[in-house]
């Protein structure tokens, strides 16, 4: 342990700058930097009515009151945007599914760049289930799903035709849950469900284990909405 307000060097440390890309290993370390990125695997239906499915580990919530999601999509391999994208800004909706370690093998085939004809539930082999407020279906077999109301995108632009990259924000208007997945305790059962998160390269993980951490000190406040106490999650009249 280094005495605290002296930095002094002790260990070798790489750098590199990604504009140089001057990492000199094999692959590429930056996706394996961020980890584990949750997968959002939205659902989608298409201005000709066909249903999409697709992973995107480039997702996260946002804010909770209310809740937002967002997506990030990077151009296809040919240079245009992709599905999911244009068909979430046409209809204005989209859904999240959760992925989970059972259902691995669907997502991974949902991930196949193929025209837009093509339903994607169909090539993965999920079911389709309706939503209550959106037209575009949920993966039935996932523990939870979220109904979404489109927002905004934010293009960024990138250096090379994949970089280039469209952050997709939607508003949660409807949420899921499996009653099986819903313990005594009010909580979700995370072991469970397993979901399934990206460590970079080809690398999955899903969770197998739980700890619990509370926040030290007096402020009861912040500790309740960490926890997601009902009266800070509840409806506000
Ligand atoms: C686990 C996983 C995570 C992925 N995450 C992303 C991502 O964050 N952003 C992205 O552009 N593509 C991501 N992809 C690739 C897309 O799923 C793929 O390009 C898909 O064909 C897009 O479908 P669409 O054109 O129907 O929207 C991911 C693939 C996998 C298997």
């Amino acid at each position: 342990m280094q005495q605290q307000g002296l930095y002094k060097e002790v260990y070798t440390i790489m750098f590199y700058e990604p504009e140089k890309n001057n990492h000199g290993l094999a692959h590429d370390p930056f996706k394996s930097c961020v980890v584990p990125r949750p997968i959002g695997w939205i659902s989608t239906v298409g201005a000709d009515g066909v249903h999409n499915l697709a992973p995107f580990s480039q997702f996260q919530n946002l804010t909770f009151d209310p809740p937002y999601v967002m997506f990030a999509a990077n151009q296809t391999t040919d240079g245009r945007r992709k599905d999911t994208v244009v068909n979430a800004e046409q209809s204005g909706e989209f859904v999240y599914n959760m992925a989970t370690y059972d259902l691995r093998e669907a997502m991974n085939l949902s991930a196949q760049e193929v025209p837009p004809e093509v339903d994607e539930f169909e090539l993965a082999g999920v079911t389709k289930a309706p939503s209550k407020l959106v037209k575009a279906p949920r993966v039935a077999e996932s523990p939870v799903n979220f109904e979404c109301r489109y927002h905004q995108t934010i293009r960024l632009p990138g250096n090379s035709t994949m970089g280039t990259v469209d952050i997709v924000i939607g508003q949660v208007i409807g949420i899921h849950i499996k009653d099986e997945f819903i313990q005594p305790d009010g909580k979700l059962n995370i072991l469970k469900i397993r979901p399934i998160a990206r460590l970079g390269y080809y690398d999955y993980t899903s969770i197998e284990s739980v700890f619990e951490m509370i926040i030290p000190g007096p402020d009861e406040k912040l500790r309740s909405g960490m926890e997601g106490k009902k009266e800070d999650t509840g409806p506000k009249d």
